[in-house]
């Protein structure tokens, strides 16, 4: 056996150096561009993130198809007796990847899988999920397992001998992601970016900047048309450069950015097209006219109008008046903030960037039954419960499949404490646990006013928008 170091980030200000931006390694990229010019913008879009590798590749095929050995039993066991097909689907499940839609290939949505076999990770690892048990480019990616992912490839490539990569590496002193479906991803952002000048060449900084691991659920890309500002702090303006930011691993130089960016004014295109699935259950009619009365009365001045006239207000709440985990606000500093305003990224201090925001910025609904779970740091799984403060669970886990008609969202079993069965890391990932720092439930009060009646009309109502 291997030995695996995880290190949890509960409650600890670390300090950790991601120590993967000091080694070295080859990166890969594939011209598509110029082969792409008579599709739109947003087809290419779409087709540069599923088929272009931006980042190095972080495993490949052959130790993909090896991983399930390292899997517990029994589930290794069924492995064995299953055909590679199952075999490959076990590990989608496994690891929360989907194929894509209206593809055959069997390739997985969430990572750019080149002529070689090798797998380099792409914006939908995050970003493209499912919605009733169908793919869904641009719906978070509730089921991402990228650290269970990680730890088991990383097995994996020690029991074949292969090389380690960066992410192999990198991951054993930069926590991942602690539950299924979110990651820390804003903390990877901040060590990525204070080792880079403004121009984004490398700076000669030594010391990495103070880090406040926590995890976080991405948002549905639906919305990206309604915002003028990016992220639930609203800090960054948006734009095509922005959407670059997850690409700034020591690989990348600035002559990568600099080139790209014709390739992400296509993607940029592609996320501004993304429209939210339509409720596919019955609605009553009369409760969804009620609710539209009292969602208009108490939600539409923070989060907008619905419909024929749709309004987006764009509000920011302070972290006093919203009341939820406050740890996301606290982790990004103005530092940070700061340093993204000077650089490339914001046009060199030339867009307005946002480096002291006063809370979290009320998200537009639209969609809003198809994104369990709820709140940004995705503590809450369904509407029902969004609404019930005091109902909230304090530990929960979600089943495999299934939809939550009568309260939106997951289908889940509740508890007062993790089990004392769960052993393993991989399993206590299956377990969101409100008490753990970053994912608190609380917060968002303001759905106290409401009866139990308005809370139905609402509650039914969200399901149309
Ligand atoms: C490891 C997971 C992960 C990957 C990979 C990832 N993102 Fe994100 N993304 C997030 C999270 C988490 C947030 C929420 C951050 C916040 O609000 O502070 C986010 C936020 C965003 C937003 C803001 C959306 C909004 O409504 O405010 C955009 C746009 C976005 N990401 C685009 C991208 C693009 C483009 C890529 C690929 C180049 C990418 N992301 C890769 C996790 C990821
Ligand atoms: C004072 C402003 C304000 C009011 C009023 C308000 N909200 Fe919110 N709401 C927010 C903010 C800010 C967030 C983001 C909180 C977070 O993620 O930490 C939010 C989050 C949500 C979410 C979760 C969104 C997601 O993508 O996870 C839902 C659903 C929601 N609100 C519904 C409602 C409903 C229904 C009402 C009326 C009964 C309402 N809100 C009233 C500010 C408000």
């Amino acid at each position: 056996m291997t030995p695996v170091i995880v290190i949890e980030p509960m409650f600890v200000r670390s300090i950790y150096m991601f120590l993967g931006l000091f080694l070295a390694s080859s990166g890969s990229t594939l011209a598509i561009a110029e082969t792409t010019e008579s599709r739109d913008a947003v087809e290419t879009g779409y087709l540069l993130l599923t088929e272009k590798p931006y980042m190095p590749p972080d495993f490949n095929q052959a130790t993909f198809d090896e991983v399930w050995r390292v899997w517990p039993e029994p589930l290794r066991s069924r492995a064995e007796r299953a055909s590679k097909d199952e075999r490959r689907q076990m590990a989608f499940q496994r690891y929360g990847l989907t194929r894509r839609p209206e593809d055959d290939s069997g390739a997985p949505l969430q990572y750019v899988v080149d002529e070689a076999g090798n797998w380099s990770m792409n914006c939908f690892a995050c970003h493209g999920g499912s919605v009733l048990g169908t793919e869904y480019p641009g719906a978070p990616n509730s089921d991402f397992e990228l650290t269970t992912l990680t730890e088991e490839v990383r097995k994996t490539k020690l029991r074949l001998g292969k090389p380690l990569t960066r992410m192999d590496v990198g991951s054993i002193l930069m926590p991942l992601g602690t539950t299924r479906g979110t990651t820390n991803a804003v903390m990877f952002g901040v060590a990525l970016m204070a080792y880079r000048n403004p121009d984004l060449t490398r700076s000669n900084r030594r010391l990495p900047p103070p880090m406040t691991h926590h995890d976080m659920d991405a948002p549905p890309w639906w919305n990206f048309h309604r915002k003028k500002n990016l992220y639930i702090d609203g800090f960054a303006p948006s734009g095509a450069r922005p959407l670059m930011q997850f690409m700034l691993v020591e690989e990348n130089g600035p002559e990568d950015f600099q080139s790209w960016e014709a390739d992400y004014q296509n993607v940029y295109a592609y996320l501004m097209s993304l429209r939210p699935p339509k409720y596919q259950g019955s609605l009553d009619d009369r409760l969804v006219a009620a609710g539209r009365t009292v969602f208009e009365r108490s939600c539409a001045e923070c989060h907008g109008t619905y419909g024929a006239e749709a309004s987006y207000p764009e509000v920011m709440v302070s972290l006093a008046e919203i009341g939820t985990d406050p740890v996301r606000h606290e982790a990004l500093t103005s530092e940070h903030r700061g340093s993204y305003h000077r650089s490339w990224f914001a046009h060199y201090g030339k867009k307005e960037v946002i480096t002291d925001p006063d809370g979290y910025v009320a998200p537009p609904l639209d969609g809003i039954w198809a994104s369990a779970p709820y709140f940004h740091n995705g503590s809450v799984p369904t509407l029902w419960h969004l609404l019930h403060p005091d109902e909230r669970p304090v530990v929960w886990s979600r089943h495999a499949e299934g939809f939550d008609e009568d309260r939106v969202g997951f289908v889940i079993d509740q508890f007062s404490a993790v089990p004392k069965s769960v052993k393993s890391s991989a399993e206590r990932r299956q377990y969101f646990d409100t008490r753990r720092h970053g994912k608190s439930a609380m917060g968002h009060d303001f759905v106290d006013q409401l009866t139990a009646d308005e809370k139905k009309a609402v509650l039914e109502y969200l399901k149309t928008l």
